[in-house]
Formats: structure tokens, sequence, C-alpha cells
């Protein structure tokens, strides 16, 4: 799949300012928790996408501001969208794996961008990412969950990635493609690039980051199935993504 293709030519689909897909409710929110007071902290968001992420920890009270994506029509969205909201925010358009950073971060977040790298690429990243950080920074990233694509083989809303047979420790570095749909109904095509529980830690080990991730297996709740049963009850209790937070 061509990344950069792909979300150019759907970055108008992505747009949103009001919890949409399903992960704006079962994976995005926690995210945002994870990155407790803000306080003025400097964050670099890589995959920052139309900068749903951004604006909200703006929102919360982030202070320097970086997000970095590949796709320029997302970073295009992204700019139009702060010439209105004016927060602060300074948005780039560029490969992270080209991404040489120019100043020092409080806080890394990277939401569903790992999914398209191999293990290779994310480990780069990672070394990247601890560079970046100041000595007490944090680095906070959501991953589908590595279960998720042999858990549920349906190839069914509102969540797939499809795994045609696939086992768990052969499928690694293959692009598993899939869906993710909005609650207005509407799909929006996604890829995850296969990797185990353990190649996560042994990418953060090899970059440096020595401490123990903290780690949440994020899934439907009984409690969002009360909201819209229709749209989240298929998924309840299925494994869907993963958080990882660690220290530099
Ligand atoms: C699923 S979207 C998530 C966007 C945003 N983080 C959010 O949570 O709304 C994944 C984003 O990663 C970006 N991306 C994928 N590969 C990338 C790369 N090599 N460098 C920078 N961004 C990349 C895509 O362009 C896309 O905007």
């Amino acid at each position: 799949m061509d990344t950069k293709k792909v979300y150019n030519e759907n970055a108008g689909k992505w747009l949103r300012f009001a919890p949409d897909s399903l992960s704006d409710f079962t994976a995005r929110p926690f995210v945002f928790d994870a990155c407790g007071d803000l306080n003025g902290r400097a964050v670099l968001d890589i995959g920052c996408g139309e900068g749903y992420c951004a604006r909200e920890l703006k929102r919360r009270g982030a202070g320097d501001y970086l997000g970095i994506d590949l796709s320029t029509e997302m970073i295009s969205a992204a700019k139009s969208q702060e010439a209105n909201d004016r927060f602060g925010i300074e948005y780039r358009a560029c490969n992270v794996m080209e991404f040489v950073p120019d100043r020092q971060f409080d806080l890394c977040v990277a939401v569903f961008l790992f999914n398209y790298l191999g293990t290779e690429e994310m480990q780069q990243v990672f070394s990247m990412v601890r560079n970046a950080l100041h000595p007490n920074g944090e680095f906070i990233f959501s991953v589908p969950h590595p279960l998720f694509p042999f858990v549920r083989p349906e190839q069914a809303a509102p969540f797939y990635f499809a795994s045609n047979g696939k086992n768990y420790f052969d499928a690694v570095n293959q692009e598993l493609e899939g869906e993710i749909w909005k609650r207005s109904g509407e799909p929006l095509h996604v890829q995850c690039v296969h990797k185990t529980f353990g190649d996560y830690f042994d990418a953060l080990r090899s970059a440096g980051f020595t401490g123990m991730p903290e780690v949440q297996e994020l899934t439907v709740t009984p409690e969002l199935a009360t909201i819209d049963e229709a749209f989240f009850s298929p998924l309840l209790n299925i494994p869907l993504h993963v958080l990882f937070k660690v220290g530099k």
C-alpha cells in the first residue's frame, strides 16, 4: 500500500472535530488521559494526521507543539484548521523516517503510526524519539493489539484487519489491510504491518528505553456498548489496541 497516497486521497474523511471513528472512543481518550497534566510541556506528535490529537492535547495545556505527517493533504487540512483555531501548533509534512528533530520535547505521542512501519523502521523511530526527549521525557504510543487480526478474523464492521489465514508469528512485517468505521457509518481504510508483543519490547530496549513500559490493552467496555449497542457490541471484550507509555 502507498500510505502517502491513501492518506492524501482520504484526508477529508479523516478530518473531525468530535469523536467519530471507533478508536476515537476505544483508544484516543486513553492516550489523552495517559498524557496527564500537560501544563506547558513540549510535545512532538509523529504521524499527527489532520491534527485531531494535537488540538485535544493543546486544549489540555500542551506548550510547544510540533506535528509531523507523511501526507501533505493531512498536513494541509491540519494547517487550515490551525488558521481558524490559532492553537499555536506547528505542522510539517515529513516522513518520520527522514525527520531530524531541531529541538527537544517533554513528550512524544504516536497515535496509530507504527502500524504503517516494519520492525526495523519502528526501531529507528524509537531511537530518534529517545534522542529527541528531554531527560525526564515520556513516549506514549498506541497501536493495533497484536492479537486483534487473529482473534477476530471476520472482515466486518466496525473494525478488522484481514489476516487471511496467516498466523501470529509468520505474519510479522506483513501488511494486513483493514477498515475502521465511523459511527456515522463510513469506513476508513487502515493498515497494520503486523508485529508481535515481543517486537515492541525488543525495539524499545534496542532504542535504549530500559525502564518497564506501562501497557494498557484496550477494548470495547460494557459502558461503551450502552452508548451505541449496534456499533460497539460486535467488539465487546475483543483486544483492539495497545497503549505503551515509557519514560526516557
Ligand atoms: C491512522 S492515521 C492517525 C492520525 C492521527 N495520529 C490520529 O490519531 O488521528 C495514521 C497517520 O500516520 C501517517 N503516517 C504513516 N506513515 C508515516 C510516515 N512514514 N511518516 C509520517 N507519518 C506517517 C499517515 O499519513 C496518517 O496520517
